[in-house]
Parts: C-alpha cells; sequence; structure tokens
C-alpha cells in the first residue's frame, strides 16, 4: 500500500480541512469493531500494541510514547475535561495525525475505515461502555484579533497559562516536574512555533484551552474564561508564532510587551481576593470529617478536643505535653473547580499537615512569602522537604500520593497556600497556626 506509507511517514503537509461529511453526534462510533480489528492490525498495532496498551514494537523508539487506549483518556477533544471525546473528535486525530510525534496522518483511509477502527479501538476501555462522549463545547464564532484582543490575551496568558508556559516557550516554574497519566515527563507546548500537536488555528487553540487536555496537567478553562477571553488567550498565543492566522503586525506588536508575569510571587489579586474567609465557617466544619482521625493521638483526658477549630481561643492553663496531629488536606477537582479540603485548617505548632492528591493533580503546596509570620520562612523550607523553589512544594503527581508537611519550631499566626498548577482557579488555603 504504497499511498498509504507515504502519507503514514511523516506528518505530511495536511490537505485544505477535509470537512466530515457524516456528523456522528454523540454516541459510540457507528464503525464495524470487527473490520475496525483488520485495519487497526495493519495501520495502528505496530505502536499502539496488539492489546491497545500502547506497547507495540516502534514504542520504544517513541517520545511521546503511543497512546495507552486501556484508561480511555483523550488529548484531543471538543468535550470538557474528564469527559470522552465525540467520534468525529477521535476522527480528527486519525485523519490528521499529531504533529511533531509519531501518529501519523492517516487520510489514506477513507472516512468508513476510520469509523471502523475507531469502534475497534473503543474496545479496549470500559468506560466507553459505561459513559457517553462530553457535549461539545461551541467554539463561538471568531472575533478579528486587534491590538486590544492581544494586550488582553497576554494579562489572562500571565495569570492562567504562565505558571506551565512561562513566556510561552514552556518555561513555566511548573514545567520541569510535569508528568502525564501514564507516568512520563510532559513538557508544556512551546507556543512560540507556528502550530502544536493539534492546533494550526485560532479556533483550536480556543478548544484546546477550554476543553484541557486529559491526561495531561492542562485543565480545562471552561469554567474560568468566557468565550471572548479565551479568544483573547488565543489571539495572543498565534501572536506568540507564526501560526497561520497571525498577522505580521500583530507578531510585531506582541513582541514588543513584556513577557506574561509568571507568578511565583504572589499575584496581590489573587491572594488579597482569596476566598479563604468566606468559605472558613462551613469548611471548618469539615475538619473533622475530613480529618485523619486515626493517625490522631486521642485528646488527653480532661482537654478540650482541639477539633473544636471553630473557636480558636486557647485556654490561659499551660497547655499539657501532647503529641503532635496529623491533619489530613485533600486537593481535589470538583467539577471544574480545584481546591483544598478544607482549606482552613487550625493547627499547633509540632503538628503535621498530610496534604493528598485526590483528584485533579498535580497539585503541590506553596506558601506565600509574605504572608507568614516574619521570619518564619527559613524554618517553614526547611520543613517543607522536596520544593521546587522557595517555599515552592514539589508537584504532586500520583494518585493518593502525599506532600507532608512539618509545622514543628515555626512561629504561630497565619500561613497561606497555594497551588502553583491551579492558583488561576483560586485553589488556595491558610493554616492557622497556634503555639
Ligand atoms: C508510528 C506510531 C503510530 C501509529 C502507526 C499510530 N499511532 Fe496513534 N499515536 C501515536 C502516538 C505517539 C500517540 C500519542 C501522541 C501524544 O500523546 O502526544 C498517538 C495517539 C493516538 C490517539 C490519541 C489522541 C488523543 O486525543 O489523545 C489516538 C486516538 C490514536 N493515536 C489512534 C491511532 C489509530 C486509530 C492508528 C491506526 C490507524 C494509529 N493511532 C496509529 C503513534 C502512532
Ligand atoms: C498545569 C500546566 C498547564 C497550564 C496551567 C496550561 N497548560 Fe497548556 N499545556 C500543558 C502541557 C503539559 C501541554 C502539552 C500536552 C501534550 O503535549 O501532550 C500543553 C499543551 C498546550 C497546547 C497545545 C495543544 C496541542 O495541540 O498540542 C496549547 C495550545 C496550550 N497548552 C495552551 C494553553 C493555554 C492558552 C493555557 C492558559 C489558558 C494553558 N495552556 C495552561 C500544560 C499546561
Amino acid at each position: 500500500m504504497p499511498a498509504m506509507r507515504r502519507t503514514a511517514r511523516v506528518a505530511a503537509p495536511l490537505a485544505a480541512a477535509l470537512i466530515l461529511g457524516a456528523s456522528y453526534g454523540t454516541a459510540q462510533s457507528p464503525g464495524d469493531p470487527g473490520r475496525g480489528r483488520q485495519v487497526y492490525l495493519r495501520y495502528c498495532e505496530q505502536c499502539h500494541g496488539d492489546r491497545g496498551d500502547g506497547m507495540g514494537e516502534v514504542a520504544r523508539w517513541a517520545t511521546p510514547k503511543p497512546r495507552d487506549f486501556r484508561q480511555g483518556h483523550y488529548k484531543f477533544r471538543s468535550t470538557p475535561y474528564g469527559t470522552l471525546p465525540t467520534t468525529s473528535d477521535l476522527d480528527r486525530v486519525i485523519r490528521d495525525g499529531l504533529y511533531g510525534t509519531l501518529m501519523p496522518p492517516f487520510e489514506a483511509l477513507n472516512l468508513r475505515a476510520r469509523a471502523d477502527v475507531i469502534a475497534y479501538l473503543q474496545t479496549f476501555s470500559p468506560r466507553w461502555r459505561t459513559e457517553k462522549p462530553g457535549v461539545p463545547i461551541v467554539v463561538t464564532s471568531r472575533p478579528a484579533a486587534t491590538r486590544e484582543s492581544v494586550t488582553k490575551g497576554r494579562e489572562l496568558f500571565g495569570t492562567y497559562c504562565s505558571t506551565c508556559h512561562g513566556d510561552g516557550t514552556g518555561n513555566g516554574p511548573t514545567a520541569a516536574a510535569l508528568m502525564d497519566a501514564w507516568g512520563a515527563p510532559l513538557s508544556p507546548a512551546d507556543l512560540t512555533r507556528h502550530r502544536t500537536k493539534s492546533a494550526r488555528t485560532a479556533s483550536d487553540i480556543f478548544l484546546r484551552v477550554m476543553t484541557g487536555l486529559d491526561g495531561t496537567p492542562m485543565p480545562g478553562f471552561s469554567g474560568t474564561l468566557t468565550a471572548e477571553q479565551a479568544w483573547q488567550v488565543a489571539h495572543y498565543v498565534e501572536a506568540l508564532g507564526s501560526w497561520s492566522g497571525s498577522s505580521k503586525e500583530l507578531r510585531a506588536f506582541a513582541a514588543t510587551l513584556p513577557p506574561p508575569a509568571t507568578p511565583t510571587a504572589p499575584p496581590a489579586a489573587l491572594a488579597d481576593t482569596t476566598p479563604v474567609a468566606e468559605i472558613a465557617p462551613t469548611d471548618t466544619t469539615k475538619v473533622a470529617v475530613v480529618a485523619d482521625t486515626s493517625v490522631r493521638t486521642p485528646a488527653a483526658p480532661g482537654r478540650a478536643t482541639r477539633d473544636s477549630v471553630a473557636t480558636p481561643a486557647a485556654p490561659a492553663a499551660p497547655p499539657a505535653p501532647r503529641r503532635p496531629a496529623t491533619i489530613v488536606v485533600r486537593m481535589v477537582m470538583v467539577g471544574a473547580t480545584y481546591r483544598y479540603e478544607p482549606s482552613s485548617i487550625s493547627a499547633r505548632v509540632g503538628d503535621v499537615v498530610r496534604f493528598v492528591n485526590v483528584s485533579g493533580g498535580p497539585h503541590n503546596v506553596a506558601f506565600w512569602a509574605d504572608s507568614i509570620p516574619a521570619g518564619a520562612a527559613a524554618q517553614l523550607q526547611k520543613n517543607m522537604g522536596a520544593t521546587m523553589g522557595p517555599l515552592i512544594g514539589a508537584l504532586i503527581t500520583a494518585p493518593n500520593a502525599e506532600y507532608r508537611v512539618s509545622l514543628a519550631g515555626l512561629a504561630p499566626g497565619t500561613y497561606k497556600f497555594y497551588c502553583l498548577p491551579h492558583l488561576a482557579f483560586r485553589m488556595t488555603g491558610q493554616i492557622n497556626l497556634q503555639r
């Protein structure tokens, strides 16, 4: 099949966008998995493996690795973060390939063969039997890019994207520590070229921003950004490189703007308006439920249980010697939001806080240097163990992995913290430390 081989060799220049004749809707592929298996064995198996585990013979030489289909995580979708892609989403990846990776464009396979192979790859993950694809996010009509939209896009980029993408090249403070859901290191895309794995146009960028990339640390921003803002970000990204939709004029203009500020320091807007205070009353009631009481030493007889965190005033009597308590804070994604549960905790000097990566990771714990008692930074830095910057804890990627921060030797006071990858989602919290 020479024609096939020719297209399969490298990401060949793509033919003008073939509009899919059939719109598949959102159900499973209408293709035939039996016929799809033949297509798969001929064209996909050498990379994706005969069991769909991504362990084909070529896998050894591939970076990134061919996808393991068994978990049902798909990056390039029109559907919200965490949901399955539509058949058209999968068809587009198969037809166009993924630029800069070994995934070739299979435009030489006809629509029916592609539908068949999709039906077959849907047999590898049980998700396809129990879940429906998400409802596609609407791509609103694209406004014209202007100096104003590029300028606004740059600000939004600094707030929402720079923790990973840095100045656009992928050099953000978290970049070096990012991992994908399959345990391989993964760098944020370099957006200063003319395209990325799946994106060539502003509409593509709009969708990648709104939907996020499942199986990677990049969250979906559909609950955070309005459509107008997503277009502004897309216009800024386009102006970072020679994307086909960008103009020379706007590229030159973007180059005159200072690079977006990367929030390693507390961005005043977020730090000051942190919702911690508002949600503290409900959250403190959760402490008793969420805190891992099993690892807590029983309260000494006659001493008030320290679960009564809502009333922090300590009794005047000299405190009885006590063993440090361990307080569990869960790091979770709920819908399109990310938070620490509870987000406000009361603790005593010597206690240990266990931050557990429950969902939506990677997460971490970073403290704002100017939100903690004067002079506490050095001791806190020591207590944090693995860090990737001053008071910035290492990223926790593995599910249920934890990050412990000891509160020994620290001055009493308030310690405000945040999750670097999800600061833009206001994933923040605070420790009220008492003697
Ligand atoms: C030469 C190796 C190679 C071949 C052949 C190949 N793939 Fe891939 N494929 C990859 C790689 C590598 C990735 C992962 C890219 C990434 O995650 O960045 C991938 C990813 C995918 C994805 C995931 C897209 C997403 O949104 O996450 C799908 C679906 C897919 N391939 C389908 C196929 C099908 C169907 C065939 C056969 C018709 C095929 N691939 C053949 C290498 C290959
Ligand atoms: C928590 C880290 C993180 C944040 C925050 C983040 N990204 Fe990403 N982004 C990534 C990673 C990692 C990749 C590479 C995924 C891959 O290649 O599989 C990526 C890839 C991309 C891509 C390329 C998709 C493709 O086709 O290959 C675009 C475009 C993008 N990001 C835009 C943005 C924009 C715009 C924002 C802010 C609104 C943002 N990202 C926020 C981590 C992040």
